[in-house]
């Protein structure tokens, strides 16, 4: 039997992961869930949100599926260490992003599909005075470890760094300005990742039957790390024939995003670029209670919703978000380790409970988030489980 490291972290994650894996066990999955520290409350007590004992779960499971964590602002980080910890040089790190660098989880997958019937789901003006609601199903590729999010920054750069920057022409406009007043963030990217980026695209593409991948860059300004990108979609293309490959500008993507959100299927982006389209297409498909990911390495896989621990809801009894994110993620763990058929039963599961419409949480209601929310017809968290499960 497979074992999965369960990493429910904090908030809101330790409500939707366990209704995931009431999901999984309904759909007839069975695996051993080990359970891994991870989160705040390790932060304050041992000084580190991603202790070394859930790294070494991990190394030898190679499957993680983790819920939420919370983090919080430096001076905050310092003040809630326990008090023998405190001055000791303990410096805050997040784990999800630490765990994404350890195990070089570099290729982020976020699929943003509509499932019919969903009250958020966006919906445009058909010109002949009613409306239309695309078929949005778009799965966002963004390379997670490099770019503009790779953590290469200095404000007041050393001198060194400064000098070799000089050799650029361009840094001319920039010589009155001293090196304490100046900020610099880098976005650098590789051949190897750009080119395992793409490949893991167009695999999925071919699998889950897409037509078309997006490069969504800027390489008329961004020339040489957009460039790069660009040049690399065309190369791996060519290994895939009846896939098409499109090219667009963030921005404008970003603008057709409203107008045609449906033609487009896989889309590759830098991080930074990834997050902002990714979270763009989750808005058209129902927002954060319906976006989940994948952060897949060579060796280990994490799976886990788009959304944060939600540190509003996480003491509301009964609790009242949306399950669908996380489980979601969880079908995304089973595509992974080859159990499509059951990602699908539970995916069809999903999409009838919200066609039918009968048991939705506050947020598809578009209700404020709070207590008032049952009272007011929302369903619990777990009995929107409940009825997927039921569906099952
Ligand atoms: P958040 O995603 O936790 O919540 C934002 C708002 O979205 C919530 O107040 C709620 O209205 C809604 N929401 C989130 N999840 C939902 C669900 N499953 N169902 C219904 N509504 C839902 O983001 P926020 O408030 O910016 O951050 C809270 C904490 O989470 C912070 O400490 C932040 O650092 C952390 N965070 C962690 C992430 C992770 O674990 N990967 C990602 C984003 C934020
Ligand atoms: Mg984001």
């Amino acid at each position: 039997m497979r074992t999965i490291v369960s990493l429910p972290g904090d908030g809101i994650g330790k409500v939707v992961l366990p209704e995931a894996i009431r999901v999984l066990e309904a759909a007839g999955f069975k695996a051993n869930y080990v359970h891994g520290d991870i989160g705040w409350e390790f932060w304050c007590k041992e000084g580190n949100a991603l202790p070394d004992r859930t790294i070494k779960l991990l190394k030898e499971h190679k499957i993680g599926l983790f819920g939420a964590i919370t983090s919080k602002p430096k001076d905050d980080a310092v003040n809630e260490l326990s008090p023998e910890l405190k001055d000791k040089g303990y410096v805050y790190f997040s784990p999800i992003v630490g765990l994404r660098q350890h195990f070089n989880l570099d290729i982020c997958i976020r699929p943003c599909k509509a499932f019919k019937g969903n009250p958020l789901n966006f919906i445009r003006k058909d010109g002949k005075g009613g409306y239309e609601e695309p078929a949005v199903d778009a799965v966002v590729f963004r390379q997670n470890t490099e770019g503009m999010y790779g953590g290469i920054e200095w404000t007041n750069p050393p001198k060194v760094v400064r000098d070799a920057l000089e050799t650029h022409p361009k840094m001319k406009k920039f010589a009155d300005v001293k090196s304490e007043d100046m900020a610099i963030s880098t976005r650098i990217v590789s051949r190897q990742a750009t080119e395992r980026i793409f490949r893991a695209a167009f695999d999925y593409a071919k699998k889950f039957g897409y037509k078309n991948v997006t490069v969504c860059e800027k390489p008329n300004v961004l020339r040489e790390t957009s460039g790069m990108y660009l040049k690399i979609a065309r190369q791996i293309a060519k290994e895939y024939p009846g896939i098409d490959l499109w090219d667009t500008n963030i921005d404008a993507q970003m603008m057709w995003l409203t107008k045609n959100p449906e033609d487009y299927g896989v889309l590759v982006a830098e991080n930074m670029f990834g997050d902002i389209i990714s979270d763009g297409f989750a808005g058209l498909v129902g927002g954060l209670g319906f976006a989940c990911s994948a952060n897949i390495g060579d060796e280990v896989a994490v799976f886990e919703p788009t959304h944060g621990s939600a540190p509003k809801y996480e003491n509301l009894n009964p609790s009242i978000v949306n399950p669908i994110a996380m489980i979601l993620s969880a079908c995304m763990m089973l595509d992974h380790i080859g159990e499509n058929e059951k990602a699908t039963k539970i995916r069809k599961a999903i999409a009838d409970v919200v066609e039918e419409g009968k048991v939705k949480t506050y947020d598809m209601m578009k209700l404020r988030g709070g207590s008032k929310a049952i009272e007011q017809g929302a369903a619990t968290t777990q009995k929107m489980t409940d009825a997927i499960i039921e569906k099952l």
